[in-house]
């Protein structure tokens, strides 16, 4: 009988957190401008950010497209993606980004993880 009541507690709840709570993320509305205000100054096609790696994020194609060693997102896997690892401060110091000016928040960086583990579509 209790059983059978967790089952149905289960059953109950597990459409409400698909519904409402796993938000689906937008690169165009919530991406983009994070990357263009936080990094775009070293990483925008010029700058010593895209100097020294080849990484732009002017666009969908150039943040895909990686730095000159390759793809720093990883679609639906931000624990294998350097561009989240980079941001979270889990890489070597002198990758740790952005390199000067204010971190991203905690806000920001669940927010470019979950986007990430969502396929990093071109939404
Ligand atoms: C003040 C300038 C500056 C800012 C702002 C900046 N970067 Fe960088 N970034 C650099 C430099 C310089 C390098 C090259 C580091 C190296 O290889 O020694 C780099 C390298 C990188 C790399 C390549 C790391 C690798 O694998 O070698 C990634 C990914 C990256 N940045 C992401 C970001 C992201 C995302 C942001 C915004 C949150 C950002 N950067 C903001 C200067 C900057």
């Amino acid at each position: 009988m209790r059983s059978k009541n967790v089952v149905i507690a289960v059953a109950l709840v597990l459409p409400l957190l698909g519904a409402g709570c796993v938000k689906e993320y937008s690169f165009k509305r919530d991406i983009h401008p994070v990357l263009k205000e936080k990094c775009a100054s070293c990483h925008n096609g010029a700058g010593e950010g895209y100097a020294a790696s080849g990484f732009s994020v002017a666009s969908y194609e150039t943040l895909m497209k990686g730095t000159k060693f390759g793809a720093v997102v990883i679609p639906g896997s931000s624990v294998s993606s350097t561009l989240a690892r980079a941001i979270e401060g889990k890489t070597h110091a002198s990758i740790a980004m952005p390199r000067t000016g204010s971190p991203l928040s905690k806000e920001e960086i669940q927010m470019l993880k979950a986007w990430i583990d969502q396929g990093a579509k071109n939404n």
